[in-house]
C-alpha cells in the first residue's frame, strides 16, 4: 500500500494543511477526519482535546487503518495534546506550529500579530514560543472563535461572508503598526483572501501549510515508505453529519473511553 497520512482537524480547516501535504506527495493515499461534533475545539477545554485525541488512536486501531503519520491539523488540538498523545502511540505525529519564527524574520516594522483560538491564544506553549524566538519584536495577540465559524461557512457555501469577516476584524482592532500576521488556526488560510482584502494587502499573512508538508515529506523519507501501490481516493470522515461537494461526509463516532462531559 502507499504511504497513507491522515490528518486530522476539529472541522474543515485542516484541509488547507491537506492540500499542502498533496502537492508535496501526490502520489500518497490520505484520509481527512473531522470532530466536528466537537467544533470549535477553541472552546473546549484541554482534557476533553486530549480525550477526543485518544479516542482518535482508538478509532485508528479498532478499523486497522494502516496509518503511517498522523496530521494534527489544528493549532488548538496540537497546542492542547500533542505532547500527551504522541505518549499513547507509536504512529509519528506532526502538529502545527503558528508561524511565529518566520514572521519575525519578515517583518520591518518589528510589530507582528498572532490570530488564533482563544485556547491557543492563552496556551503556555505560545508564550514559551514567543519567548524563544520573539524576544526582539512585539507580539500582539488575538484570540477569535467567530473567525472558525465564518471559515467553515465559507468552505461549505463557498461564499465569504466579507461582511461578517470585516466586523470581526473591526473588533479585534489589529494595531495598526502590526505588518505580519500570523494565522495561528489552520481554518484561517480559507479567510486569507478577504484578510487580504481587509487591510489592502499591506500586512503579510503566514501559515504554517509548507512546513507541515516539508516535515511529512521527512517522516515518510525516514520511515521508507513506499508510493508504489495505486492509491485510493481521498476518504473523508466526520462525527457530525455534513456534506463536502453536496457529498454527505461518512458518520463515525469517537468514543471517549473516559466518558467526560462535552465542557
Ligand atoms: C477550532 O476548532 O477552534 C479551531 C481549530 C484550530 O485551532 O486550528
Amino acid at each position: 500500500m502507499s504511504a497513507h497520512i491522515l490528518v486530522f482537524d476539529s472541522g474543515l480547516g485542516g484541509t488547507t494543511v491537506l492540500e499542502h501535504i498533496q502537492r508535496a506527495l501526490p502520489d500518497a493515499q490520505f484520509s481527512y477526519f473531522m470532530d466536528n461534533a466537537y467544533l470549535p475545539y477553541g472552546k473546549q477545554s484541554q482534557q476533553t482535546i486530549i480525550n477526543r485525541l485518544s479516542a482518535l488512536l482508538e478509532f485508528i486501531a479498532v478499523n486497522q487503518l494502516a496509518v503511517d503519520i498522523i496530521v494534527i491539523a489544528c493549532n488548538t488540538a496540537s497546542t492542547a495534546a500533542l505532547s500527551a498523545v504522541r505518549k499513547l502511540t507509536d504512529i509519528p505525529i506532526v502538529g502545527v506550529v503558528p508561524a511565529i519564527k518566520p514572521a519575525t524574520l519578515v517583518t520591518q516594522t518589528k510589530h507582528i500579530a498572532l490570530l488564533a483560538t482563544p485556547a491557543t491564544i492563552q496556551s503556555r506553549y505560545i508564550q514559551q514560543l514567543i519567548n524563544e524566538y520573539a524576544a526582539n519584536v512585539t507580539v500582539h495577540l488575538y484570540a477569535s472563535v467567530e473567525l472558525v465559524t465564518i471559515a467553515e461557512q465559507a468552505y461549505i457555501t463557498k461564499q465569504l461572508d466579507q461582511k461578517r469577516l470585516a466586523a470581526e476584524l473591526n473588533e479585534l482592532a489589529i494595531h495598526p503598526s502590526v505588518d505580519v500576521l500570523v494565522l495561528g488556526c489552520t481554518h484561517f488560510p480559507i479567510l486569507a483572501e478577504g484578510i487580504n482584502s481587509y487591510f489592502n494587502k499591506t500586512v503579510v499573512l503566514l501559515d504554517s501549510g509548507a512546513a507541515i508538508a516539508n516535515r511529512v515529506m521527512a517522516l515518510l523519507a525516514e520511515q521508507k515508505v513506499s508510493f508504489t501501490d495505486k492509491k485510493k481516493p481521498l476518504h473523508y470522515y466526520a462525527t457530525a453529519s455534513i456534506c463536502i461537494d453536496k457529498q454527505p461526509v461518512k458518520l463515525v463516532t469517537l468514543i471517549d473511553l473516559t466518558q467526560n462531559e462535552k465542557s
